[in-house]
């Protein structure tokens, strides 16, 4: 995603049943992690299912330029060949991360306890988010930092050439964070040592153990206490990426509040430190069940079945599901809004810094369409209008997140008037087929010809 491209709004219109099987795409978060530790590893890892999204591209793009061989044979399945723990080469171009914090963050502690320079940056939204989180820590390796005013992109790192292994307790609830410095242990003697007091998505962790990295994972008086045992050859391995519950969200949410709508997700990873909206939903009383619950490739799966809701009820999400549901809350306040009574989300400042500020994003459309939304720094509450009762009939902005404009198209499907999306190409970062998969459910989600 470049900034410079042309916007592309796109109009969600109400009416529609939604009907069908979503084959939703493969998970951005295993995908990154799966180039990245393919590329580190000392032989050819094997890939099946990689999201080829503009997000993993760009990693993709970034293994080549510190010298892994990657390679796409058919869409999903992709080789890897590795240079092993130490090996990443010095770029010689700087390295565009898109819009992807994940990407950008990963790569930065995958290369920051290797003796080499790197220089990184990003689209319009992420050269606005903060680096520092990640760049405090990997200062203790013995790396060396320089970027913008606040620790923004673009930024160069120069990798420590003697590095130290570390003991880091998260300040924040980030797996980004948490995998940035487990990724730059990988190259430090000894046990790097990270602490979190809530636990964030795994990924990481069980990746790194696949590849022959020894983690441990200890439960503590200071939260998750997660130890890697440093310079580690790691084996290439065979991987099959599941499905996407962030992305399977969107089809899920848009039958919940469609009228007359049922839809299969068949085979959506339902790793718990991923599946707290769904646990949400169903309290709100959304009628989705789990069929053939299943592990594929080290994750737990099922095929979600999600039919039209009309009695949803808001309800006051859990601060502590927070992590496991983060990137679900701008669809989870489409339901909301369609719900009945006041949804409560507290305990959710990191929303404040993802592809956009989230809560204001969402908040400014939904009151656009004619919802009430409450909002503090690290809370909001959504006012619901009840099935059928949001009025809709706007255009909302996306602000260069994709997740923002797939949560405004879920709603326009069941407000009383279309709703407009003033630029739906950010969606390419994540979920390059929505337009297409949601259309084959019946959903009225159509491009406009002209730029707004
Ligand atoms: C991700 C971690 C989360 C999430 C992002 C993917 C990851 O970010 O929002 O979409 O793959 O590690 P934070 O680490 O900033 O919470």
């Amino acid at each position: 995603m470049s900034a410079g491209n042309r916007p592309q709004p796109m109009t969600a219109r109400p009416g529609a049943r939604l009907h069908g099987t979503a084959q939703v795409p493969g998970d951005k978060s295993v995908s990154h992690r799966a180039l990245i530790l393919g590329a580190l590893a000392v032989g050819e890892t094997r890939i099946d299912g990689l999201l080829e999204g503009q997000d993993v591209l760009d990693t993709a793009e970034a293994m080549r330029a510190f010298g892994a061989t990657v390679h796409r044979d058919a869409p999903g399945r992709w080789r890897v060949h590795g240079v092993g723990v130490g090996g990443f080469a010095e770029p010689g171009r700087v390295i565009d991360c898109g819009n992807s914090g994940t990407g950008v963050r990963l790569i930065m502690g995958a290369m920051a306890t290797t003796p080499i320079a790197a220089t990184f940056t990003g689209d319009a939204s992420l050269v606005k988010r903060p680096m520092a989180r990640v760049t405090d820590p990997l200062s203790l390796f013995g790396a060396q930092t320089l970027g913008r005013t606040g620790g923004r992109l673009p930024m160069t790192v120069l990798g420590a050439r003697d590095p130290v292994p570390v003991r880091y307790a998260l300040p924040v609830p980030s797996a980004q964070v948490k995998s940035a410095v487990l990724l730059a242990g990988l190259n430090a003697p000894g046990r790097t040592v990270v602490i979190e007091r809530e636990a964030t998505r795994d990924h990481s962790e069980r990746m790194l153990r696949g590849f022959g990295a020894e983690v441990t994972v200890e439960d503590g008086a200071e939260g998750r206490v997660i130890a890697l045992t440093g310079q580690p050859e790691l084996r290439p391995q065979q991987l099959s990426v599941p499905r996407d519950p962030s992305s399977g969200a969107f089809p899920v949410c848009a039958a919940l509040i469609a009228e007359g709508s049922e839809v299969r997700v068949p085979g959506v990873g339902l790793n718990p430190t991923r599946a707290g909206l769904f646990d949400t939903l169903r309290e709100m009383g959304a009628d989705l069940t789990f069929e053939n619950a299943r592990e594929e490739g080290g994750e737990p799966v099922a095929d979600l079945v999600a039919r039209f809701s009309p009695d949803l009820k808001g309800v006051e999400v859990p601060p502590a599901r927070a992590a496991s549901m983060i990137d679900e809350y701008p669809v989870l306040a489409a339901v909301a809004a369609c719900a009945e009574g006041r949804t409560v989300m507290r305990g959710v400042g990191e929303l404040r810094v993802k592809e956009s500020d989230r809560i204001d994003a969402m908040a400014e459309g939904l009151r656009a369409c004619g919802v009430t939304v409450e909002e503090g720094p690290d809370w909001w509450i959504v006012h619901g209008r009840g099935a059928g009762g949001v009025p809709g009939g706007a255009q909302v902005a996306s602000r260069l997140d994709h997740r923002i404009a797939m949560s405004f198209l879920v709603l326009g499907l069941a407000a009383r008037a279309p709703i407009t999306v003033d630029d739906a190409a950010p969606i390419v970062t994540s979920f390059p087929d929505f337009l297409p998969l949601m259309q084959g459910l019946g959903a009225a989600i159509t491009p406009e010809q002209k730029a707004a």
